[in-house]
């Protein structure tokens, strides 16, 4: 596998890594079923990326491998942010027939995480996705590694989320605080249900808590299951 080299952000926050094990904890009481995580949100900007690339770090402790998979085709920022060089290859590139699914992903300098790219932007990022190429990616990704994050572009705007959502086990949603509405997360859960989605919970991201300092993770853990197992297969939206 080829190897890229990025630079990570100073992992100084605690509080951040408090939360990010908490998740971890409470994903593992979701079942031993979960091993392919859609990471979601209402709208843009509410930490996304950042809880999927921290939580796929957070698993990839204790010897395990996971694959953290950028799934937004649309505008990806994670190759930019990290500021990660030697990717020639992404998920785009591997959806339109011109990489195998194993040349997409990247061995990171931590060990047991891996990467795999969004690569070039695509016009029509909803058919790419919605397709068996994807679902394949998925499937074979889960045999290789012990868990599969994928980034996710929020639900609010487009319904990719979803049809990623349905060749995973669940999806977390992350909501800032203090900044959306309880109906916009109802839709949000809702769209996720209606897709056959199980969810696993919730990220509340950027708290502010009063007394507090801005910019910590907690994880919520109140949604339950919304999604019905049985109805999720074949369900794909065109
Ligand atoms: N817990 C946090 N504390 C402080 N800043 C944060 C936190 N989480 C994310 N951010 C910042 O918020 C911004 C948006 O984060 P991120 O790119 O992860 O969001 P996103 O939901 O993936 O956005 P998009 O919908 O555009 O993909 C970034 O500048 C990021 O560094
Ligand atoms: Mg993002």
């Amino acid at each position: 596998m080829k190897k890229l080299k990025m630079h990570l952000p100073e992992n100084s926050d605690c509080r951040m890594a408090e939360g990010m094990n908490q998740l971890k904890t409470n994903l593992m009481f979701c079942g031993d079923n979960i091993h392919a995580i859609t990471v979601t949100s209402s709208v843009p900007n509410e930490g996304k990326s950042a809880v999927a690339f921290e939580l796929a770090r957070t698993l990839a402790e204790n010897e395990k491998k996971i694959l953290l998979v950028d799934g937004d085709l649309r505008k990806s920022v994670m190759v930019g942010k990290y500021h990660m060089e030697g990717i020639d290859k992404g998920m785009t590139h591997y959806l339109t027939g011109q990489a195998a699914w194993d040349e997409v992903i990247y061995e990171t300098e931590e060990e047991g995480f891996y990467i795999a790219a969004a690569g070039p932007l695509s016009p029509d990022p909803t058919s790419l996705l919605n397709s068996e190429l994807f679902e394949d990616f998925v499937k074979k990704a889960k045999e290789y590694f012990d868990y599969v994050v994928i980034d996710a572009p929020p639900l609010g705007l487009v319904i990719d989320a979803v049809i990623i959502g349905q060749s995973t086990d669940g999806a977390i949603v992350v909501i800032e605080q203090g900044v959306i509405k309880k109906k916009i997360v109802q839709d949000v859960v809702k769209q996720l249900k209606m897709g056959g989605i199980r969810i696993l919970g919730a990220v509340l991201n950027k708290v502010d808590e009063r007394g507090g300092v801005y910019g910590s993770y907690e994880y919520k853990y109140g949604y339950g299951y919304y999604g019905d197992d049985k109805g999720k297969k074949h369900r794909k939206h065109s």
